[in-house]
């Protein structure tokens, strides 16, 4: 079976606004190009329907910031997919439900606060994009699992149960619901009996993408995540598809002596505005990544040189927050700060340094100030996953 998965979507109506100084910080706390949401999403839309994909997958923050009006919009772009035969299967992400940043931009640092659903609606409106195909539903999320001629697909709810641990709070991190774990389990020994892989889907990050991302970027995350990875395994789970950190990366585990992956997809509206292809067949699972280009009404240059300004200065202001304030303060160095930032510009692209690169930036820093800690992380990063992470080959089947 051939599917797509978007991740990250955030669909944004732009009868919410799209000038002023709030509307900018909004689109650069998360390095997305949100004024472009539309044309973008027209554009994935058109080109998956020129290809032989039969589903899509959002894993999910499928709306900016869970307004009504983004939901009602997204769900109408939806129809185009299932009029033309393609099925939509869809899991929420943090940003999809309950209290958020959802504002209308007036010009300026002025705003209002708008709409957002709840749980309940979100079930009533999105019903038929899998719950209504499912094998079986977990009341104690919005989590459920599905059979497919060549897998199963557990799709899994990080989002809402740390929403309702925090009603009134904005929520990035995610978590999994002991009750939710049990349904996983139940449903698994129940549901998957034939001789097929089991894929799950989710919006926070199951395997660390790079050393010491539990500690600097906790949120993205589930929590508990190496427990966590160690059930997954342990339900026979090989392939984990999940989002959130708009970066492209796969991260793999051996736990128990099984090999776990974790493949991280971007989202189309963060550079270099990707989304993913995969193809599962006999146990064997390919994906590449695609880029979008060529949407509506924006030169193609154009469109990503201002996705990639808005990353950089994304990434400047996340160092400079998040890792000087966990003591690293050897980002102080020019050098070492330089070669951070090209690491993460390579997280989010997807691309990795070869060893005879790393090898010569690690000689270059042999007499500075940089702990050797430090950089045997950075190596560890770069070595983690040898090959490009925008393409993938692998088994998948539960031996
Ligand atoms: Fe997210």
């Amino acid at each position: 079976m051939k599917f797509c998965v978007i991740s990250d979507l955030h669909y944004y109506d732009r009868s919410l606004g799209i000038i002023g100084e709030a509307f900018e910080s909004m689109c650069q706390r998360e390095s997305k190009v949100l004024q472009y949401s539309e044309e973008i999403f027209d554009k994935i839309i058109a080109d998956v329907l020129e290809t032989d994909i039969t589903h899509v997958f959002f894993t999910g923050d499928f709306t900016a910031n869970g307004e009504t009006i983004n939901h009602d919009k997204f769900a109408e772009k939806l129809e185009i997919f299932t009029s033309n035969g393609v099925e939509v299967f869809i899991i929420p992400g943090n940003h999809d439900l309950g209290k958020q940043y959802a504002f209308k931009y007036l010009g300026g640092e002025k705003t209002v606060e708008v709409q957002t659903i709840d749980k309940d609606n979100y079930l009533d409106r999105y019903r038929k994009y899998g719950y209504k195909q499912a094998l079986s539903i977990d009341k104690n999320s919005l989590s459920y699992l599905c059979e497919f001629d060549d897998f199963y697909a557990l799709f899994v709810d990080s989002a809402s149960a740390s929403k309702i641990d925090f009603p009134d709070k904005v929520v990035i991190s995610g978590k999994i619901l002991s009750e939710t774990q049990d349904w996983m389990r139940q449903s698994i020994n129940q549901y998957c009996i034939k001789d097929k892989p089991i894929v799950s889907l989710m919006h926070h990050g199951l395997l660390e993408h790079f050393p010491h991302q539990k500690e600097l970027y906790s949120d993205f995350l589930v929590d508990d995540s190496d427990n966590l990875a160690e059930t997954f395994v342990d339900f026979g789970i090989r392939l984990v598809l999940t989002g959130h950190h708009h970066a492209n990366s796969i991260a793999r585990e051996k736990i128990n002596g099984v090999r776990i992956t974790d493949v991280q997809c971007g989202s189309p509206l963060t550079s270099p505005l990707a989304y993913k292809v995969f193809e599962i067949h006999a146990s064997q699972a390919k994906m590449e990544t695609r880029y979008v280009s060529d949407i509506k009404g924006v030169a193609n240059a154009e469109l990503h040189n201002k996705a990639a300004s808005i990353l950089q200065r994304n990434i400047d202001y996340e160092i400079d927050k998040s890792m000087s304030s966990k003591g690293l303060d050897v980002l102080g160095d020019a050098r070492f700060r330089e070669f951070v930032v090209s690491a993460m510009n390579m997280y989010y692209s997807g691309k990795r340094l070869s060893n005879q690169e790393m090898n010569a930036v690690i000689k270059s820093f042999d007499t500075s100030s940089v702990s050797q800690e430090l950089i045997y992380s950075l190596k560890l990063f770069s070595e983690q996953f040898s090959h490009s992470n925008n393409g993938l080959s692998l088994d998948i089947s539960i031996k």
